[in-house]
């Protein structure tokens, strides 16, 4: 059997980052992490940084704004993939000029995990958040590297807990706000099934300079269905209020960070249907289920259940 890919990951200590940086060691790919110093000392983070060396992740040095840091790391793997929060997106520009430089990388993944970037209906500012992923990819294919691009949609954790109510702590049982009209089907992923697909794309040559769709059927479903099987969950129906999209438009724009970047990418997924709304073409696309049907994906229906 082929030697498993060696991958370093930049941001595995953030949300995302550390189950993919987990899942990739775990998977039997010699995995490295590029992380601050000030993170591997810092009592916030040290939770992560200990169970990354437990799943076997080696740490590197460096920082995103330390080109020879990144050189020198990017030198040791095959893969790259970044999991760069927000604020970072754009210094991707300077993850391009190592890899370049170092000019060993098979495959890099840079910080997506979300909507497909090139297929949105976007109000700002979530319009310019995914305008900045765009104008990584474009420096991606510009530069000539290998690349995958993870569109994985929601992060289950980040929406289930709440159905997406705004300052909740638990998920509604009195009454329940719907964007729009709750018809358009979004997709909600568990984090550790997203580093699943990740890390099974890496050496896959069907995910080659293509996006990687996580679109598993049990985990498609409308706002409205997702109500109606709460109700069902919880033997209970809830007050619905509807919010058009004229109202959300105006939510928005009144709104602060980083409540308005929530109601402008919820305003994409829950009223444009920006998860759902485009076929996945194989001139650009592959989805992850169809790819590895082995995987045994956490749906919606079970991932709910935790909260009954
Ligand atoms: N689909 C969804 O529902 C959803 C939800 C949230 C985010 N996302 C997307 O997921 C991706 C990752 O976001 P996230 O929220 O997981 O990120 P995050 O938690 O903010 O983590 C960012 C990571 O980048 C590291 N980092 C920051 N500055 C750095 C520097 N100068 N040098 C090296 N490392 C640096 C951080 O290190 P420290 O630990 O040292 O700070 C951390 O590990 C983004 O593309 C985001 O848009 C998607």
């Amino acid at each position: 059997m082929a030697e498993k890919s060696k991958i370093l990951i930049i941001g595995a200590t953030g949300y995302i980052g550390k189950f993919i940086a987990e899942e990739s060691a775990k998977s039997g790919h010699p995995t490295y992490a590029l992380v601050r110093e000030a993170t591997l000392s810092s009592p916030a983070k040290s939770k992560i940084v200990e169970n990354l060396k437990n799943a076997g992740v080696n740490f590197v040095t460096g920082d995103l704004h330390d080109h020879e840091s990144l050189v020198k790391a990017i030198k040791k793997v095959d893969v790259v993939i970044s999991t760069v929060g927000s604020l970072q997106l754009a210094d991707q520009a300077k993850i391009i000029a190592a890899i370049k430089e170092a000019g060993n990388v098979k495959r890099f993944l840079p910080s997506e995990f979300g909507n497909d970037v090139d297929r949105t209906h976007a109000v700002e500012p979530a319009k310019s958040a995914f305008a900045t992923k765009s104008s990584i990819r474009r420096a991606v294919e510009a530069a000539g590297i290998p690349h995958t691009y993870v569109s994985s949609n929601f992060f289950a954790g980040y929406f289930l807990p709440t159905l997406n109510q705004p300052g909740a702590t638990a998920p509604p049982r009195d009454k329940v706000i719907i964007l729009g009209d709750g018809n358009p089907k979004a997709v909600f992923n568990k984090e550790v099934d997203i580093a699943t697909y990740t890390l099974k794309a890496v050496d896959d040559p069907r995910t080659l300079n293509k996006i990687l769709y996580i679109r598993p059927s049990a985990n498609i479903i409308s706002f409205n269905d997702l109500v109606s099987l709460w109700e069902k969950k919880i033997g209970k129906n809830l007050e619905k209020i509807y919010v058009p999209e004229e109202q959300l438009l105006k939510n928005i724009q009144e709104a602060s960070v980083p409540l308005n970047v929530i109601l402008a990418i919820s305003h994409a997924v829950f009223v444009k249907g920006d998860h759902t709304n485009f076929e996945i073409e194989p001139s650009f696309g592959v989805e992850a289920s169809q790819l590895y049907p082995d995987v045994k994906y956490t749906t919606v229906d079970e991932y709910l259940n935790q909260y009954v």
